[in-house]
């Protein structure tokens, strides 16, 4: 067991006393009060037109696939260093997958690439803003544009950041969020779409009830629901509903907090890794992120090993991120080498994350630094 785990999750009195409510309420599957409480929440915050409470992020990336009625050939754009879903999604209904190379001061996707990989194929740009670090969105939504492609943003690292001014996961036609316990408002597994664009919303609806139009149905819109189109069951219980509306509640707590401990790194660890030629991130001016991830760039998958090591030894547990996908069992099947997207390739190899949770004391933090300072790079 480590002294100071890599995450931990951080459900508490307010968090509970709503999820006694629910089950006293008696309505604990979907579309329930706290649902409904907590997408109208999200929505006001984002000044998106609707928001839509899934089981997790993949299934919202999953609904943005069916909502694109892809065919088999298509293809949707995507970092190769990103979570398995932000390709997976897309292929499971039909699309290739494209993987294209990040940007070496933010691991975002680089809209260069993305521009050279445009086929008469693409169909969809899906955008990860890694560590809730905005990608370069107007660059992004310029060539979506041009290229009359939907633009999907993968936010879930990115929920409340702000890209010059206006909030991440409202620049694409859809959104996705992560509630999943890593996250930083959690309700264990969980997650939403965001639907900007309004022609998209009762489809949306419909595919996470099943292809029912049961939403209509509550609504009273309809007398009775009945079966409209392909589907499945998406939707969140009211019982997570209620515990991430207590984490809503407290949101700027929360994210206070990951951003006074993300500073902390960042500003306790310059020395250290400048003399050691350790990358820390890079935050890009008109970005407001999250303090979702404190990552340092060693220079070799050598090094960096020795690193998590060190840290493990005096039980601290630090871990590397995504792998390529393109180098990955189905990224190779579908062309992926070794070589071909460099900046992926040595994130993958040489990229750690420090321990970054709000429930996080000093003392610890102190502790991680401390050990981190005693690293030497150089060494043996
Ligand atoms: C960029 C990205 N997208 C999607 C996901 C999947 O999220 P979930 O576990 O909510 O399905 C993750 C998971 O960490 C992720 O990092």
């Amino acid at each position: 067991m480590y002294k100071i785990p890599f995450n931990r999750a951080d459900i508490g009195s307010r968090d509970l006393a709503l999820l006694g409510e629910s089950i006293s309420a008696g309505h604990i599957s979907g579309n329930g009060p706290f649902t409904k409480q907590a997408e109208a929440e999200i929505s006001k915050v984002l000044g998106s037109h609707k928001t839509l409470l899934t089981t997790s992020c993949t299934h919202a990336l999953e609904m943005s696939a069916l909502l694109l009625n892809l065919k088999t050939g298509d293809e949707v754009i995507v970092p190769a260093f990103t979570f398995v879903s932000t390709a997976s999604a897309f292929m499971l209904y039909g699309a290739k997958p494209v993987f294209v190379d990040v940007c070496n001061d933010t691991l975002n996707i680089s809209p260069e690439a993305v521009e050279s990989a445009i086929t008469d194929r693409t169909r969809a740009i899906c955008v990860v803003h890694y560590g809730g670090v905005a990608c370069e969105m107007e660059k992004l939504s310029e060539i979506a544009k041009r290229h009359n492609l939907l633009l999907i943003e993968d936010n879930a690292h990115g929920l409340f950041a702000k890209y010059r001014g206006k909030y991440l996961g409202t620049f694409g036609s859809l959104a996705t969020q992560s509630f999943h316990e890593t996250k930083n408002i959690t309700c264990g597994e969980g997650g939403a779409l965001v639907v900007n664009d309004p022609h998209l919303v009762d489809r949306a609806e419909i595919l996470r009830e099943k292809g029912t139009d049961r939403t209509k149905f509550l609504r009273g819109q309809v007398d009775k629901y009945t079966w409209v189109d392909v589907g499945s069951s998406w939707i969140m219980s009211d019982l997570l509903a209620a515990i991430l509306c207590g984490q809503l509640e407290r949101a700027d707590e929360i994210y206070a907090k990951r951003i006074h401990i993300w500073n902390r790194y960042n500003n306790e660890l310059a020395k250290w890794a400048e003399q050691n030629n350790v990358m820390t991130p890079i935050v890009p001016n008109g970005c407001e992120h999250t303090g979702h991830v404190f990552f340092l760039r060693l220079t070799t998958g050598d090094s960096r090993d020795r690193f998590i090591s060190h840290l493990r030894d005096q039980g601290i547990l630090a871990v590397f991120h995504y792998q390529p996908l393109h180098l990955s069992k189905v990224g190779r099947t579908l062309g992926g080498r070794e070589g071909q997207l460099p900046v992926t390739e040595k994130a993958g190899d040489c990229l750690v994350r420090l321990p970054l949770f709000n429930t996080l004391t000093d003392a610890e933090q102190s502790f991680i630094i401390e050990t981190i300072t005693r690293f030497n790079t150089r060494a043996e």
